[in-house]
């Protein structure tokens, strides 16, 4: 097993992260709470494939459990869905010494997160991702949120759960464009704090070898994270180095309305169209763009988006990104180095393609 710790004094948590381990999540949640009652919030793909499975476990460890399912997809990142989920959790007799499991992607963690950290003022939450995006990313950190009409993540709150629990085997019932889709964000990792994680991404040779590969990476990936939260855990400094790519990324996903790029692809095109640009204008070391449109590709990600750049900046200043008239953008000295450039927001035009 391998184990990141977030030192965040009483709210460290440990990341545990073993191949098979949704089988003995029963014992390591019982290691980490007394409840009585566990509300898994899950959604109804991850629920199909194995929500059973963990009720059995955690079942096995005392608990008595509940499952709460909700539609797949960031269309149920909603109030109304969360909403739902509160009175389940209410019908339930859920009280504050009680447990949430979120298992899933993003928007269980992200939803059921934010369910945990609101449900009677809080009660204790355990993450258990299941998409390599949820396991490297979104499932450690403590942001949870829902989203608004107007945007992304417009809902939420920091709430640090008690542990995460990462099985890499889930894996491998996600369809590849999913896990090519979390791969993005491993080389986010790579092309903000380390070269050699870059390099070893760029040397697998196919699915099979990332498979073989994926605990290490997954660990790598969470101590990046892991060492940026503990430095700013509330996002007001280094933390925004994880949006690199995600400006632009973000716009792209908004401007196809959700539908046509994921979130790492939209990441991918973010950060070759940026690396572009800041190459050019002489910031970043010559030849770095190549380097990352070259591993996306190897992984079948895109590199670019049909999209007018009057129309990406209109999307950004829409933004939660742009504070009053400048916005902090990420970019990269070479690949493994990253550092924030805070800009008027009039001077973005200069760096979109
Ligand atoms: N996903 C970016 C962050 O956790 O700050």
């Amino acid at each position: 097993m391998h184990k990141v710790t977030v030192n965040l004094d009483k709210r460290s948590y440990d990341i545990k992260i073993e191949k098979g381990l949704l089988a003995a999540m029963g014992k390591e949640a019982r290691k980490l709470s007394k409840a009585g009652k566990a509300a898994i919030i899950t959604d109804a793909n991850v629920d199909s494939l194995y929500g059973a499975k963990l009720q059995k476990t955690l079942e096995e460890s005392d608990f008595i459990v509940e499952r709460i399912v909700i539609e797949p997809g960031e269309k149920s990142k909603t109030l109304q869905t969360l909403g739902d989920v509160y009175a389940r959790m209410a019908a339930f007799g859920l009280t504050r010494s009680d447990l949430v499991i979120t298992f899933g992607g993003g928007v269980p963690g992200d939803l059921g997160g934010f369910a945990a950290a609101t449900f009677l003022r809080g009660i204790d939450f355990i993450q258990v991702p299941t998409s390599l995006l949820a396991q490297i990313d979104s499932s450690v950190g403590g942001k949870v949120a829902i989203d608004l009409p107007t945007g992304k993540n417009l809902v939420g709150s920091f709430y640090q759960p008690l542990g995460v629990l990462i099985d890499p085997d889930l894996l491998t019932s996600l369809p590849k464009r999913y896990l090519h889709d979390g791969l993005a964000e491993a080389i986010k990792y790579g092309c903000i704090r380390s070269a050699d994680l870059f390099a070893k991404l760029q040397g697998i040779k196919d699915d099979e070898e990332l498979l073989a590969n994926i605990e290490v990476i997954i660990k790598e990936c969470c101590e990046i994270k892991a060492r940026i939260v503990e430095n700013d855990e509330f996002d007001t400094g280094e933390r925004m180095v994880l949006n690199f790519g995600h400006t632009i990324g973000h716009a792209v996903e908004k401007y196809y309305n959700y539908e046509t790029y994921t979130h790492g692809e939209g990441v991918g095109i973010g950060m070759v169209a940026l690396t572009g640009k800041t190459e050019q204008l002489g910031i970043t070391e010559k030849g770095s763009t190549t380097l990352i449109k070259d591993v996306l590709q190897h992984y079948g990600l895109p590199t670019e988006a049909v999209m007018e750049k009057e129309e990406v900046l209109k999307t950004i200043a829409l933004d939660k990104k742009k504070k009053g008239g400048e916005i902090t953008i990420v970019i990269l000295e070479k690949i493994g180095k990253s550092r924030l450039l805070k800009i008027p927001y009039k001077d973005l035009t200069h760096y979109i393609g």
